[in-house]
């Protein structure tokens, strides 16, 4: 299999506070990698590294086999990614239909364009007829659904979701998965999701990451994850499930 993002002994710290140390993960091509680990443990920093908004202190950060440089020369890569943040957060002063048409019209797409996809894309989260709602209008869960549309509406290489799933009803958590998965099969996109909803992760997932103690703990499907004899591995996953 293709890496499409290759992590390389990376160290990172923040002052006293050590979140990397010596970590490796790869990342293939078309897959859905699901990033999992306790509170803390540095998937959002993990994620932050992977676009180059946060440098590492050593090692290295492929996409595509090119380096992150942390130069302007990182925008061809940085292009590449679609990026759902946690909390999901839409610009506050534009309607949604201006939401979802911002990164479109970053690219130069004709307003025609835009009027045609910013339907599609509320279609593709499920949701029609609200591109006037202003995000305080919206519930927390239509938000991050909105924010969905907005994150795919450029059709991203490889898209990074940090807790999709997190604050939203299990209806609705369960059409974002459909729709990470419908994501990848329909376009190939490669995805990166971390989440700490353990249900979702066996639903979706390809493969599985267990950040702990600044490396990556356990890499494997899910059915490896399932037989993993290791303690600390078992009673997380054991803990989630019945959280
Ligand atoms: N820019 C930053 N400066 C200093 N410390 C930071 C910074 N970003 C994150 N941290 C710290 O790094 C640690 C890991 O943070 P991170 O947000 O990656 O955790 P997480 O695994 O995503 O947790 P959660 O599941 O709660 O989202 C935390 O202790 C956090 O306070
Ligand atoms: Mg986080």
């Amino acid at each position: 299999m293709n890496a499409k993002i290759q992590i390389t002994n990376l160290y990172k710290s923040f002052g006293q506070q050590v979140i990397f140390s010596g970590l490796n993960l790869t990342v293939y091509k078309g897959e859905i990698l699901c990033i999992i680990g306790k509170s803390g443990s540095g998937k959002s920093v993990l994620l932050k590294h992977c676009i180059g908004i946060l440098k590492p202190d050593n090692g290295s950060i492929t996409v595509d086999g090119q380096p992150l440089t942390y130069t302007d020369a990182d925008a061809a890569i940085v292009k590449k990614f679609g990026v759902l943040f946690q909390g999901g957060a839409l610009f506050d002063s534009m309607n949604v239909y201006d939401n979802i048409a911002f990164p479109l019209r970053r690219q130069g797409a004709s307003e025609e364009v835009i009027a045609v996809k910013v339907p599609e894309l509320l279609s593709h989260v499920g949701l029609t007829g609200i591109e006037t709602k202003m995000p305080s209008e919206l519930s927390g869960g239509i938000q991050k659904r909105v924010a969905l549309a907005r994150a795919i509406a450029k059709n991203p290489e490889i898209m990074l979701y940090d807790e999709p799933t997190t604050g939203v009803d299990p209806i609705t958590a369960g059409s974002v998965d459909r729709l990470i998965v419908y994501m990848r099969n329909t376009f190939g996109m490669t995805s990166v999701v971390v989440t700490h909803d353990m249900r979702s992760a066996f639903r979706i997932a390809d493969r599985i990451a267990m950040l702990y103690n600044g490396t990556i703990l356990f890499e494997g499907t899910p059915q490896q994850l399932k037989e993993c004899q290791d303690l600390v591995v078992q009673q997380f996953v054991a803990g989630r499930a019945s959280a």
